[in-house]
């Protein structure tokens, strides 16, 4: 598992930010699965939506990181088609989460030309939720500096079930040949048609489990492990995150000569 540096004095966000950027690649999709919020909660003795409100500040920390460090493509894992399984009253706190982040950011996040967009079974969303999503994705359907995708009722399998069927679709109607159907395809079919893959997939909290998200575009993602909970993943975390990967032999099934 990934441990922060083990310099005596930890390096600045400044410091970091200045080696990410001496290295050439920087990776252009970065996905994440926020974990821990509930420990960060408990280990101060407060109840989980506590916890999610502190992950929120922390969604805050790594859009502008990833500004700074000229990663293109952001992809959040906000909530899985399971959560809708957790208690009511957390259900309800994280829903309401979502429409107050969506109020306090929305402004800022088009100012800073981040292009949101929102993925999943909305359908399950309340219809002020809902409403609050539409209109964030049309409010910032302009900026170019980073592709923020927020994952929220989504399931990595749902995508890809979805994906089937609209090529059964595709392929009743008679414009698809079984036969042409291919990775591009299906590719072409999934929620995030629009981005490169992900090169950098991050989970926090030291799980070691994808849980369904994305699970077809991950593929040759690098993975990283953080041991950070997510309320306390922020800059120096990402940048960390960063440096790894930028000492990783990507080989794509390929040898090195
Ligand atoms: C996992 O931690 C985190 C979630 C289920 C929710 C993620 C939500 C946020 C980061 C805040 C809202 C973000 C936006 C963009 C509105 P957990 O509850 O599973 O933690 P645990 O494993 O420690 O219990």
């Amino acid at each position: 598992m990934a441990t922060p540096s083990s310099h005596s004095a930890p390096d600045s966000e400044s410091d970091l930010l200045a080696r990410v950027r001496v290295h050439r690649v920087v990776p252009r999709h970065i996905a994440i699965i926020m974990d821990g919020n509930g420990r960060w909660a408990r280990e101060r003795h407060m109840p989980r939506p506590f916890g999610h409100r502190s992950g929120m500040k922390a969604v805050r920390a790594v859009v502008e990181g990833c500004l700074e460090a000229g990663v293109e493509w952001l992809s959040l894992f906000a909530f899985s088609q399971e959560n809708w399984q957790r208690p009511e009253t957390e259900v309800s706190a994280l829903m309401s989460l979502l429409e107050e982040y969506i109020a306090r950011e929305a402004a800022e996040l088009r100012g800073q030309g981040v292009r949101v967009r929102v993925f999943g079974d909305l359908d399950r969303l309340s219809g002020p939720a809902a409403a609050a999503v539409a209109s964030l994705m049309n409010d910032t359907r302009d900026g170019t500096k980073l592709g923020l995708n927020l994952f929220i009722s989504y399931g990595g399998r749902a995508e890809l079930v979805r994906a089937a069927r609209l090529l059964a679709v595709d392929v009743q109607a008679g414009r698809l040949a079984p036969e042409d159907i291919g990775e591009a395809e299906i590719r072409a079919r999934l929620f995030t048609a629009e981005c490169p893959d992900p090169d950098l997939l991050i989970r926090t909290s030291g799980e070691q489990r994808l849980s369904n998200f994305l699970l077809w575009q991950v593929a040759y993602a690098e993975l990283y492990i953080s041991a950070v909970l997510w309320p306390d993943f922020g800059r120096v975390a990402l940048y960390t995150a960063i440096l790894d990967f930028q000492q990783r032999d990507r080989r794509f099934g390929r040898v090195t000569v």
